[in-house]
């Protein structure tokens, strides 16, 4: 166990994926909330959640379930919240007017060194913190991907203003914890995840869209074949590997790259319309809502097993 306090802002689907993961190596977490029942139920949820895994032989850390949950603490009062904490991991909705009031707050509130790394997964440090009468160079975006205690990946992205020293040491604190962060040199909109998944999803909309291919197989493509490569390789080392060298690669394909992507057209408003409700209909087939819930734990299952089974081939 450990004596270093983190704060977690917000108990919502995130912030207990977070409270579990800082409190499975030990830390001394404090998740608070505006609302009193919303922290009570977070805490009852996360209890269960820790025996649950447990059983499943997915419980991260080395410490049993009680000890893990006996880290873990919750209040409704923000300045206890703060005191002490050495860092605050934000998890409030994402409401660009909410995050703003909340940043202004904790201006005043937190200790000189405390870093504060905000959950966000579209709005860019700047946005929320420029404002900031003082501490705004402890600000960062710390963006997991959903659900966090399976996905380790985690975006590091500064304001122009963030104080570098804040930045490696978010860093450090989520290799730490058992996470994969990537460090982006400044911040950009979208990230780089995103970026890269509106890319896809939009060409997704585009093929479904003009019937070139159904959701089912759109899917197929990626889980039986760009998702198994993406699992072990990124696209670069990819056309590395598929060619003599990356070099090689851009010679030999770069030029039919370039012509095919002349064709994808400008970029689709994704909004309710003919597109959407086909979409929405073969995804009702694929997963009744009635099912969801289901699906949603053998997605946890397969993302466990699948990090486990990478572990294993290292
Ligand atoms: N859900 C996802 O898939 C996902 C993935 C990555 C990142 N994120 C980001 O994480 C953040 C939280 O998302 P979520 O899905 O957990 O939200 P959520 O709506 O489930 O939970 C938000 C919680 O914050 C509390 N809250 C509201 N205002 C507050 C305030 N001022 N102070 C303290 N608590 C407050 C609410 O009572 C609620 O319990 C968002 O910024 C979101 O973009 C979400």
């Amino acid at each position: 166990m450990k004596s270093e306090k983190i704060g977690i802002i917000g108990s919502g689907l995130i912030g207990r994926a977070w409270s579990m993961l800082f409190a499975s190596v030990g830390y001394q977490v404090m998740l608070y909330d505006i609302l009193p029942e919303q922290t009570r139920s977070a805490l009852e949820e996360i209890q269960k959640e820790l025996y649950v895994l447990k059983a499943k032989k997915a419980l991260r850390g080395k410490l049993s379930p009680a000890e893990q949950f006996k880290c873990i603490s919750v209040t409704t009062d923000i300045s206890e919240l703060v005191r002490g904490a050495i860092y605050l991991q934000e998890c409030i909705p994402e409401r660009i007017d909410m995050k703003r009031a909340l940043y202004m707050q904790l201006a005043e509130i937190v200790e000189p060194e405390t870093i504060m790394g905000s959950s966000t997964s579209t709005y860019m440090p700047s946005l929320f913190s420029e404002q900031m009468p003082k501490r705004r160079e402890n600000v960062v975006v710390a963006h997991p991907l959903n659900p966090p205690y399976y996905i380790p990946l985690v975006e590091i992205v500064p304001a122009p203003w963030t104080k570098p020293h804040y930045v490696t040491r978010t860093r450090e604190l989520m290799i730490e914890i058992g996470q994969k962060p990537v460090t982006l040199s400044r911040e950009i909109e979208g990230f780089v995840t995103n970026r890269i998944q509106y890319a896809i999803l939009n060409e997704v909309w585009r093929l479904v869209g003009d019937g070139i291919v159904s959701v089912a197989d759109v899917d197929r493509v990626m889980t039986e074949g760009l998702g198994l490569r993406y699992a072990l390789l990124g696209p670069l080392e990819t056309g590395h590997l598929n060619a003599n060298d990356v070099s090689d690669y851009v010679q030999r394909f770069g030029g039919e790259i370039y012509a095919v992507s002349q064709t994808y057209g400008p970029t689709p408003k994704m909004e309710p319309g003919a597109v959407l409700s086909k979409i929405a209909a073969e995804c009702e087939a694929m997963v009744p809502k009635t099912q969801m819930k289901a699906r949603r734990e053998q997605r946890d299952r397969f993302l466990h097993e699948l990090v486990e089974l990478k572990k294993n081939l290292k």
